[in-house]
């Protein structure tokens, strides 16, 4: 009976969210957000619980589990234990929806929410300039399944209604761009697409702000999505991903991810749980270190133009400053040459700070380049309007002084 009773106050403990919470500043609910339900049972972290099984006993404790297998109660592993309660209520507090579902990694998140919510012979409007694999699922996934998708402007604005069509049922959106880090005006987008359809389900993919420097779902967003991956876990050693929805979508996404069997290990949880109470310290330093570094690019003749969010210059800056809090250590700049192949190498492959990677988020700094036609080749609503190389750098906790030496050193090789 006590197993019972502790099952159904955790349960209600779960539904609960203290308006005390969600008045305190974002740094205090970073620390606070999932741990008032005693998931480290006297540990200031959360338990990890690790299981597949879970043991009921009684038959009555049973019956409770399986009513309130989706409301926090401990049911069976891929519904989740302490250590992944601890987590989805974390994220719920922080992102202020109705709850989280939680998947293995960032690209699960996407194509699962998606997946979640259309139908054959309907369609998807998504940003044009939304992170290259999330692009690949529409074009070889979702036509698979008969789902159709247009791709828009990441500019366009109330432009959005133009296409709208009758059977559209998700809007997709990623900000900043990817990559070329334009910043649309969502709640021009947002406000559109609901005049035209109120019922239409908007997602955003919330990556690159955490889920915290811009509150989608205060943006009348019903799903954010994020690859924890990145700010979440922050140190490059797992993979995650988180979607908040709101009440209006939570069961729905909740139930269909389920049903595709989707699930993060409790370790990675835990991580992810770990990490919050550093992230906002780590992302005050990433934004404020990745600006000092986009203004000084801004000042060297190699360069063409920085697309840092926090910049006038950026297209959509003022949206950012408009709806974001803060910025973060990802953003790209354009070079006025296009470099030869010879060269590319010779400037990546000689950092002694930038590392190449495919991610991004942690504390190390990172470099990658994009030719222009490389660029277009997933820009499939508005190409790119620069001739140079592109170059994205994640800005990570290194000292400021350093990373700017070793990126001077990279334009002196250029000079070769
Ligand atoms: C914006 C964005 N969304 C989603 C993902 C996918 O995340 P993951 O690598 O965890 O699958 C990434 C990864 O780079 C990303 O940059």
């Amino acid at each position: 009976m006590m197993h019972v009773i502790a099952i159904l106050r955790r349960c209600q403990g779960m539904q609960k969210m203290s308006s005390e919470q969600d008045n305190m500043a974002i740094e205090t609910q970073l620390v606070t957000a999932g741990r008032h339900n005693k998931f480290g049972h006297g540990a200031v972290n959360t338990v990890v619980q690790r299981a597949s099984s879970l043991v009921f006993d009684s038959v009555a404790q049973k019956k409770v589990a399986t009513a309130n297998r989706a409301k926090g109660a401990l049911f069976y592993g891929r519904r989740g234990t302490e250590t992944h309660f601890a987590l989805q209520q974390a994220m719920t507090e922080l992102e202020g929806g109705a709850g989280c579902v939680l998947y293995p990694c960032g690209a699960a998140a996407v194509t699962n929410a998606i997946l979640s919510f259309v139908s054959a012979g309907e369609h998807v409007l998504m940003t044009g300039s939304a992170y290259e694999p999330t692009q690949d699922f529409c074009n070889v996934m979702l036509a698979k399944m008969k789902v159709t998708t247009t791709y828009y402007d990441p500019l366009i604005g109330e432009g959005i209604a133009a296409l709208m069509q009758p059977n559209t049922r998700v809007v997709f959106l990623e900000s900043p761009s990817s990559i070329t880090m334009e910043i649309p005006d969502i709640p021009a987008i947002v406000r559109a697409v609901r005049a035209v359809n109120p019922d239409v389900i908007i997602m955003i993919d919330n990556t690159w702000a955490a889920g915290i420097l811009f509150k989608a779902l205060e943006h009348d967003i019903d799903i954010s999505i994020q690859a924890g991956t990145k700010y979440l876990i922050g140190h490059s050693d797992y993979m995650l991903g988180t979607a908040v929805a709101n009440a209006r979508c939570l069961d729905q996404l909740r139930e269909q991810s389920y049903l595709m069997g989707q699930m993060v290990d409790a370790d990675t949880a835990y991580m992810a749980s770990r990490g919050l109470r550093t992230m906002g310290v780590r992302l005050k330093q990433h934004g404020a270190a990745s600006l000092a570094v986009a203004q000084w690019l801004k000042g060297r003749p190699e360069v063409e133009r920085v697309n840092h969010p926090a910049l006038p210059e950026c297209p959509g800056h003022d949206f950012f400053d408009r709806d974001f809090s803060g910025g973060n250590g990802l953003f790209s700049f354009v070079l006025k040459a296009r470099l030869s192949d010879a060269q590319l190498a010779d400037y990546l492959d000689n950092f002694k700070l930038f590392s190449m990677a495919y991610s991004w988020g942690g504390f190390e700094s990172l470099i990658l380049a994009n030719q222009p036609e490389e660029l277009n080749a997933i820009r499939p609503a508005a190409p790119v309007d620069f001739d140079g190389t592109l170059v994205r750098v994640h800005i990570g906790l290194e000292q400021v002084d350093d990373l700017i030496a070793d990126l001077a050193a990279g334009f002196e090789r250029l000079q070769r």
